[in-house]
């Protein structure tokens, strides 16, 4: 193994052009692939910012030549050459440093490597676990360096564009006390204070309000969140949000504000020129007309509510579960009634998983005409009514569900993206974003048997509904909103609630009694006390939205030592087991046992 010497880099790999033919450059980088030609032997050495073709040639240097003989993939490498053009046929043209070559004349062999678990120079199918376990070899990849940069552009735009705006950029505690976003804690037992536990905050939401109440008057922070919850494509336990928090200002500023930091955002990473303001929709418009509060606006497949046809129907389930507060609603897969008995079976299963009892169907015929196992059940009028209702013309197909109505929404919605997803029209180079606006406060949970906050509890309700918080919670509305990007929640926020009268009030409607809040969140109810200012805020998923920017199918693909979807590290091995010593001091039992 040999030092750099006085070698010292003059140029990264994909710096080098046309214009630099003559040069004598210095390059260090890794030994991507080796090709040998006849006695003369190609190199792509890589760094972080790309590849540059180096040539060993006996003509040049015998000595140099022979050496680099022994190098091998993933071998570290400092070199010295002369920069020349390629000969004209072998021009790449997809390379940045396509059109050149450097001629080495000096070889210092800085690092042998083993052959690596995985190639790095190809696209070949690699088990994630395996990636992630040698995540330092997955991002020297260059789609990976790529979202680790794509990542870094964004943080410093959202930096600067913040900053303009007149935001702090605080840091608040990662031991602290739990935060109701609704998922389990992280804890952390103290060793000082025995049987006390830490909570690694959900979200900054507490503290954010306080520094409000501080006189911050606008804060924001780039922040891992901690949510021990199921993970998915789109969640981790520990993930990164875009934190912000704004005093004397309503929905409308906020929602200026950030719209602006999202344009910055999209001209910075992709050149692209969003032009708001984003589309709006209500909750209930987005529940009805696409079962989901974070629609895929993307492309159309509405839902339609048949409920009233179903009550009167001759199909004994739909009129049953429409006569016993359910619900019937339709979709229409435009031209897609050329979908064989095999892919409705398959659709069938599909949307099992999500409670259907069945998946009725209608395949549109010449003249009206249906084919479909539940076409006997409905008059020719009937079958014309839905068909209208469905705007369906020959050719469509017809999807129904008749259930509960958070069933049937559910269940149409998902089917509603896996047909998009079948046939293709989901397109990854559209950007659709909508707010959602005008949530419910509450909603009220069968098995808890109690109301929980639809966003957080410290969530402001409209004010012309805080009269409905004594007498019928479940019809107050809330002053929060979601902005929704393909489908996806990338982030949420609301106007919070400022008056300490009223947060009792709607801590009391979610069941936490006096008693409790204090115990609680009596260091909010008491800060709300002494002046504090009217405030909201929102945070967005900054994960999910490098996911969106860089084309990935999961946040794990744009951070850079990831968990799996166990919660685990392949490449520390976390969590781990930990010396009995260490549980006594934070007087935990060893032998506990569930
Ligand atoms: P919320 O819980 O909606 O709001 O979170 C804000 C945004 O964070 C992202 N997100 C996640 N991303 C990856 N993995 C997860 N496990 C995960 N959970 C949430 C989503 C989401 O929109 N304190 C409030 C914000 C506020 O009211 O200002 C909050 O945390 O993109
Ligand atoms: P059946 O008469 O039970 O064989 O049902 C006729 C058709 O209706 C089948 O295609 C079932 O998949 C469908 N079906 C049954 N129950 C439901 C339901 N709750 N929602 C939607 N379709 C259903």
């Amino acid at each position: 193994m040999e030092s750099m010497g006085n070698l010292i880099r003059t140029h990264f790999c994909n710096d080098l052009g046309k214009d630099n033919i003559g040069e004598e450059v210095v390059l260090m980088g890794w030994v991507l692939r080796r090709r040998d030609h006849g006695g003369v032997i190609f190199i792509d050495l890589r760094d972080r910012k790309g590849l540059t073709q180096i040539v060993f040639n006996p003509a040049i240097n015998p000595e140099v030549h022979a050496k680099a003989h022994q190098l091998r993939s993933e071998w570290v490498l400092a070199v010295r050459g002369r920069v020349t053009a390629r000969p004209g046929d072998m021009a790449n043209p997809k390379l940045a440093t396509g059109e050149i070559e450097v001629l080495i004349d000096e070889l210092r062999i800085l690092n042998t490597s083993e052959t690596p678990p995985f190639p790095l120079d190809e696209d070949v199918e690699v088990s994630e676990t395996l990636r992630l376990q040698y995540r330092y070899l997955d991002l020297r990849r260059p789609e990976m360096a790529a979202n680790m940069v794509m990542r870094h552009k964004a943080v410093q735009t959202i930096r600067n564009y913040l900053n303009d705006h007149g935001f702090l950029d605080i840091e608040t505690p990662m031991l602290t006390r739990s935060t109701p976003e609704g998922a389990r804690d992280y804890l952390v037992p103290s060793r000082v204070n025995a049987g006390k536990f830490y909570a690694l905050p959900q979200s900054p939401q507490l503290f954010k309000q306080l520094l409000m109440i501080a006189g911050m008057d606008r804060y924001y922070q780039i922040v891992k969140c901690f949510r021990d919850e199921d993970l998915r494509a789109d969640r981790q336990p520990e993930f990164t949000q875009i934190d912000m928090e704004l005093s004397f200002v309503d929905e409308e500023q906020i929602i200026t504000v950030t719209e602006g930091m999202i344009v910055a955002l999209f001209k910075s990473t992709l050149n692209l020129d969003l032009t708001p303001p984003f589309g709006r929709m209500t909750y209930d418009q987005a529940i009805n007309r696409f079962g989901t509060d974070r629609p895929d606006t993307r492309f159309a497949m509405e839902l339609v509510n048949l409920t009233q046809i179903a009550s009167s129907c001759g199909f004994k389930v739909f009129r049953e579960i429409a006569d016993t507060g359910g619900t019937v609603r339709a979709i229409n897969a435009k031209g897609c009634a050329t979908l064989s008995r095999k892919d409705l079976d398959d659709l069938t299963e599909y949307v099992a998983q999500f409670g259907a009892k069945g998946l009725a169907w209608v395949k549109m015929k010449a003249g009206g005409e249906w084919q479909s196992p539940i076409a006997k059940f409905f008059t020719d009028e009937e079958r014309a009514t839905i068909a209208g209702e469905l705007d369906a013309v020959e050719g469509d197909l017809l999807f129904f569900g008749a259930d509960k109505p958070a069933v049937v929404l559910q269940v149409l919605s998902e089917l509603r993206l896996e047909l998009a997803r079948r046939l293709g029209l989901v397109k990854k180079d559209v950007f659709n974003f909508t707010w959602v606006t005008d949530f419910p406060l509450v909603e009220y949970d069968e098995k808890e048997k109690r109301f929980q906050a639809l966003h957080h509890p410290f969530t402001a309700p409209r004010e012309a509904d805080i009269a409905k918080l004594d007498t019928d919670p479940a019809a107050v509305y809330s002053r929060a909103y979601d902005l929704v990007l393909n489908g996806t929640e990338i982030g949420g926020g609301s106007i919070r609630i400022h008056q300490r009268a009223m947060q009792s009030k709607v801590l009391q409607v979610l069941g936490i009694g006096e008693e409790e809040a204090q115990d609680k969140f009596g260091f909010l109810l008491r800060a709300l006390e002494l002046g504090a200012p009217p405030h909201g805020g929102l945070a967005f998923g900054l994960d999910r939205l490098m996911m969106i920017i860089t084309g990935s199918d999961s946040i794990r693909s744009v951070i850079a030592f990831p968990k799996t979807q166990k919660a685990t590290c392949p490449l520390t091995e976390a969590p781990a087991s930990v010396a009995r010593k260490q549980l006594t001091e934070l007087y935990l039992r060893p032998d506990w046992k569930e």
